[in-house]
């Protein structure tokens, strides 16, 4: 069916295999996706193979990738190495049931770059990782409520499915309960007065989580030294500090975000890039916290032990994927390179926006880049811009319907951005990727001028 937009049009006619695909998928799965970040309209495409920084869907069509494996794949995609210790493990078995030397060797890894991280229990995913944080902070301190920041994203389970969004108010999205809803507290972020304010009235809060570099791996940025205030704060207040660092962890420094700002929290909460592109996460911190899972300690010290199974716990594969990786990052210059990359796709998609007189920005730190896309209008100066003085709703609420058309446009000049806007970077991407990026977006700047109308400078 022909649409009215040129955009859209040109998009079906490069991805009749992936059409195809999605018209089946629509049979089996809501929206006929399985993230809901990958919701496009009127489809997404679907990839059938990848290498590096390029990915290449069902019609042959070849893109820069910016998904990066939802932040999880530092190393590209199919790094040689890491690919040869998958096969190695996977020979020798899938599952043991046991305990297994993949295991010891991925936690002295996490350990070499991360020296917070005392003692370790691995999960099957972030969601799972930051949920046992929150169950570890309650049963370590006998409190119960969690403080997080609007924006903050920290999975899906029921503490963290509001405020991220939309319900900033702290009410309960759907299916969520009210009852753990009402025990989180919701904060400003970059507003330290008012974190001390919560933790000199609320004498219940057992812990404040963030993610370090700010909400959405840094789309809505913290002011610089906050998360050394939070540190210093919740130590005067025997408060426990958790970093979720699902997205920062191994990416923004080999160390972490807690590696780059010097800070050492408390627990902190791991998954993506830890497992080499592989499935799974990690709570890891203090070992009198982590000490709530470990049996003796709790005969010992008369305390009730946290039950904590999961069937894909420390699962081989990921385990030598995640070693091979943090080893490489630990040896290289992979988060350097990779933040280089990061830098110089910013200025210059600035430059692009400038030189065509449109009224977005490109900004971010480290490996990603973030697309600031003005709805309300705002005069702003790409090359000038800062996100700090921008309110976190107008950071987040992208329009929808624009940067749908934005990402198919981008995708017709052979670059996926992710669904949120924005771009994840790993240490492959090399200078053939930035002149693409530059050359789509400023073709997709053109389609879109001539269909919608864009924020002028
Ligand atoms: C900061 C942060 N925490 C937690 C999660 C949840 O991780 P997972 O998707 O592995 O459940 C994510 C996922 O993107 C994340 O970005």
């Amino acid at each position: 069916m022909l649409s009215n937009s040129p955009i859209v049009n040109q998009y079906v006619d490069r991805t009749p295999a992936s059409q195809a695909l999605a018209a089946q998928a629509g049979k089996h799965f809501p929206s006929a996706i399985t993230h809901d970040s990958r919701h496009t309209t009127p489809y997404g495409i679907y990839v059938e193979k990848a290498k590096g920084s390029r990915k290449w869907d069902a019609d042959g069509n070849n893109y820069v990738d910016y998904f990066g494996g939802h932040g999880a794949l530092m190393l590209g995609h199919r790094n040689e190495e890491v690919e040869v210790c998958i096969q190695e493990a996977l020979a020798a078995g899938t599952h043991f049931g046991s305990s297994h030397k993949y295991e010891v060797a991925w936690a002295g890894a996490v350990q070499n770059l991360m020296p917070s991280a005392e003692r370790i229990r691995f999960t099957a995913s972030g969601t799972e990782a930051t949920l046992l944080a929150m169950r570890l902070a309650r049963a370590f301190t006998g409190k119960n409520r969690i403080a997080r920041f609007r924006t903050h994203f920290h999975g899906w389970h029921d503490h963290m499915a509001f405020g991220v969004a939309n319900h900033f108010d702290g009410t309960a999205t759907p299916g969520v309960l009210p009852e753990v809803a009402a025990q989180v507290t919701l904060l400003d972020p970059n507003d330290i007065d008012a974190v001390a304010q919560a933790l000199e009235d609320d004498k219940e809060i057992a812990a404040i989580i963030l993610e370090p570099t700010g909400g959405g791996g840094g789309m809505v940025p913290l002011v610089p030294d906050f998360v050394v205030q939070l540190r210093e704060l919740t130590e005067r207040h025997g408060v426990l500090l958790i970093l979720d660092e699902v997205v920062t962890g191994f990416r923004v420094h080999p160390g972490g975000a807690q590696g780059l700002f010097g800070v050492t929290p408390d627990l902190s909460t791991l998954a993506k890039i830890l497992a080499g592109g592989l499935p799974g996460g990690a709570v890891v911190g203090r070992q009198d916290i982590l000490e709530r899972l470990d049996f003796k300690s709790a005969a010992d010290k008369a305390f009730e032990k946290i039950h904590h199974p999961g069937t894909f716990n420390a699962n081989p594969l990921s385990a030598a994927a995640g070693t091979k990786t943090l080893e490489i990052i630990a040896n290289t210059d992979a988060c350097a390179k990779a933040a280089a990359f990061g830098a110089e796709v910013r200025q210059k998609l600035n430059e692009s926006f400038a030189r065509a007189g449109i009224a977005w920005a490109a900004y971010g730190e480290q490996a990603n880049f973030f697309i600031f896309m003005n709805s309300a209008d705002l005069k702003i100066d790409p090359l000038e811009f800062d996100p700090l003085s921008m309110p976190y709703e107008d950071l987040k609420g992208k329009p929808a319907g624009l940067l749908n058309k934005l990402r198919l446009a981008l995708l017709i000049g052979g670059v996926d951005i992710s669904g949120s806007g924005g771009g994840v970077i790993s240490a492959t991407h090399d200078d053939d990727d930035l002149a693409q990026t530059v050359a789509a977006f400023e073709g997709a700047l053109e389609m879109l001028r001539a269909e919608e109308s864009l924020p002028k400078l």
